[in-house]
């Protein structure tokens, strides 16, 4: 046979960090390791497990029991998306946010993996600089060397090594500034809350963020995968921003972690109308269109949204006891130096050690699964990333999977 394409030879021997935990954690390999797999507890999945809700679930039956509407699941959409689901977008987000955005500023894709990736290959030609906060959600790395192994990644620290986040704001910021004075610097690509931290970004450090970033014409992105999953009383004010205030902001939205649709994924991008049309250009080639089926279910769902603020605000609470009872028994059986969520599904803890060794060690030892840091950046190498997402209907299993490793480690 032929030889596969230079790009996907230099790829694959590069596989994502995460991935490879969670094939080590096979229950092939578990039984190899001597291990039985109704004994494993991972700690290891980026996913949500609370219930979508009921109005979403009767809108998708609606549709599928309906012999016409079923027959309009089944054709394309506009590459944008449709008008209804995008105006329903901005109604989402302007009762859960309190933002303002029109349709015209948003659009559908398939999810925010996609998007990301369609954003890069819209902004950023080989010789481009992108800045990422460090550490940062791993999958980043492995996009941007599919779009050019000749874009420069500018990893900036925001951990530092007495494990604070954002210490120095004004230190951070300044650096940030040097980077994007340089004409090949495109964007700055942000997560809050974040994957692996999850840490919301500082409204203030947001705020000044996004004054350098308009006053040197750079694109700030915020993805905002787990924008519904903020734990304080209140959001941070930068959650109602939009391109609408700010002509080089982009986020990336995603139905994923607020309705548990990571299986039934749609994502939107929200950008000035130059963003979005170029946008649509790249998704003719990439998706050319997104899903029917679940704009339809959303749109249907949109309808009657009354109950969406209180459906929201109880999920949320879920996931922070869930981190509650983590960061509680982290404390009690590790003792290890850790970030307290402040949103998203993650505790990252700092184990002291290289933390592919310690991760690979702790599952032979005890059938318990954390990922590794190493994949979010330079600044995790000694550091772990532990999922409470998945634990969220049971919660019973955190306590229960950290003092095993607890009495593994200390006796
Ligand atoms: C920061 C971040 N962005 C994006 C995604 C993927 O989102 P989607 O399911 O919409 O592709 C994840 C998934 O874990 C994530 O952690």
């Amino acid at each position: 046979m032929k030889d596969l394409s230079s790009l996907i030879k230099r790829e694959i021997g590069k596989p994502s960090p995460i991935r490879e935990i969670m094939k080590m954690a096979e229950p092939s390999n578990i039984i190899n390791m001597g291990l039985n797999p109704e004994d494993v507890i991972s700690f290891g999945g980026g996913w949500v497990d609370h219930y979508s809700p009921e109005e979403l679930r009767n809108a998708y039956m609606e549709i599928i029991k309906d012999e016409f509407k079923f027959h309009a699941s089944g054709g394309y959409s506009p590459t944008l998306g449709f008008e209804e689901t995008r105006e329903n977008i901005a109604k989402y987000s302007k009762i859960l946010f309190n933002e303002k955005i029109e349709k015209e500023n948003i659009i559908v894709g398939g999810s925010s993996t996609q998007l990301t990736m369609d954003i890069f290959r819209t902004l950023l030609d080989p010789g481009d600089e992108i800045i990422l906060p460090d550490p940062t959600y791993a999958n980043y790395y492995g996009q941007i060397s599919f779009v050019s192994n000749r874009i420069r990644i500018v990893a900036i620290p925001f951990l530092n090594e007495e494990w604070k986040y954002i210490e120095n704001k004004d230190e951070i910021l300044s650096r940030i500034q040097d980077e994007m004075l340089k004409k090949r610097t495109k964007a700055i690509l942000i997560a809050s809350p974040d994957n692996p931290t999850s840490q919301i970004i500082p409204n203030e450090f947001m705020v000044e963020l996004l004054k350098i970033s308009r006053d040197t014409g750079t694109y700030l992105i915020i993805d905002y995968a787990y924008k519904t999953q903020y734990f304080g009383e209140e959001y941070p004010q930068y959650f109602s921003f939009s391109p609408l205030d700010y002509e080089n902001l982009i986020t990336i939205n995603s139905n994923s972690k607020w309705g548990r649709g990571l299986g039934r994924r749609m994502g939107w991008v929200e950008a000035n109308l130059e963003i979005i049309n170029a946008l649509e250009r790249v998704q003719q080639s990439t998706i050319l269109c997104p899903d029917t089926l679940h704009q339809m279910a959303f749109n249907e769902f949109m309808k009657d949204p009354k109950d969406l603020r209180r459906y929201i605000d109880n999920v949320r609470n879920d996931y922070k006891k869930a981190s509650e009872i983590t960061v509680e028994s982290i404390r009690k059986h590790l003792g290890f130096r850790f970030l307290i969520p402040q949103g998203g599904l993650y505790v990252a803890a700092d184990v002291g050690e290289d933390s592919d060794k310690f991760v690979l060690r702790v599952l032979k030892n005890t059938g318990v699964i954390f990922v590794p840091g190493k994949g979010f950046g330079n600044t995790m190498k000694n550091g772990i990333r532990i999922s409470y997402g998945p634990l969220v209907r049971k919660m019973d299993k955190i306590e229960e999977g950290i003092s095993r490793v607890g009495k593994y480690l200390h006796g």
